[in-house]
């Protein structure tokens, strides 16, 4: 079988559960060695034995993408380990419903450090290996990048703020031959709606493998082709049965 991401190393964020997780197999199914990121170590390491028992290879990295130094930190470990970075995926995200006026301050920061702050400074950290291996970027957006949803204020800005930081490193990655592209994923059945929706709607959103097929293709495409925002959209509406 041919494996097209043999010579590459991904680095994916929010890898310990839900669509990181399943992206991080997918990419490691095509041969790359994975970093994997979260601040809980258990989940990554679980992922990283799945990986490794699929034949693959990856390493756990706990970081606070939110952070700083952790970032910076862990963009290091991953060229210390595998000695080069070709895929960076922002995954690590946080949804926390609440309508504008119960979104206290804390919230609305809590949820754009991570969502939007954290992409931005793992992008900027990772740059320079990207330059060096004319590599690619995936922000896993939403659909709340293009439209407003009820009680997600905090949640819907830091999606729209990732399209516009997106638009801007596909323009300044162009020159170096690095490939920045969103993935919107409408809801898709992952622990960020634990709280949020019923089991039976839970059961009729789209799958995290559902996506992460559509990164894979996405990632292994030929280089000549260009992507805008790939939006993935459930045919059939969870809540509407
Ligand atoms: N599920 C959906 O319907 C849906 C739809 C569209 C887009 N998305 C986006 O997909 C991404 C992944 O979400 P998911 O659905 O897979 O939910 P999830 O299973 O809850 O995954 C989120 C991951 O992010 C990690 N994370 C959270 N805060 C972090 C931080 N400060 N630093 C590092 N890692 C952090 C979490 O691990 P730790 O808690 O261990 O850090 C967790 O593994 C998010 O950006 C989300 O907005 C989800």
């Amino acid at each position: 079988m041919t494996r097209n991401l043999s010579d590459q190393v991904a680095l994916i964020t929010g890898a310990g559960s839900g669509l990181g997780a399943a992206i991080a197999r997918a990419l490691a199914s095509e041969g790359a060695r994975c970093a994997l990121a979260g601040r809980r170590r258990a989940p990554l390491q679980y992922v990283a034995d799945e990986i490794g028992s699929a034949g693959g290879e990856a390493v756990a990295i706990p970081a606070d993408v939110a952070d700083e130094a952790q970032g910076a930190a862990l963009v290091a470990e991953t060229i210390r380990t595998f000695g080069r970075l070709d895929v960076l995926v922002n995954s690590a995200g946080l949804l926390r419903q609440a309508s504008l006026v119960q979104t206290s301050t804390a919230l609305w920061d809590e949820v754009l450090s991570i969502n939007l702050r954290g992409a931005f400074l793992l992008c900027r950290a990772a740059w320079p290996h990207l330059q060096r291996s004319r590599g690619q970027i995936i922000n896993v957006s939403s659909m709340a990048a293009v439209q407003g949803y009820l009680d997600e204020a905090a949640y819907c800005a830091s999606k729209h703020g990732l399209n516009g930081l997106t638009e801007v490193l596909a323009l300044e990655g162009k020159p170096h031959g690095i490939r920045a592209l969103a993935v919107r994923p409408a809801a898709t059945e992952t622990p960020l709606w634990e709280r949020d929706a019923s089991i039976d709607v839970r059961r009729r959103m789209m799958k995290p493998d559902q996506v992460a097929g559509l990164v894979r293709w996405l990632v292994t495409a030929p280089r000549n082709l260009e992507f805008g925002p790939v939006m993935v959209r459930n045919f059939d509406d969870p809540w509407s049965h």
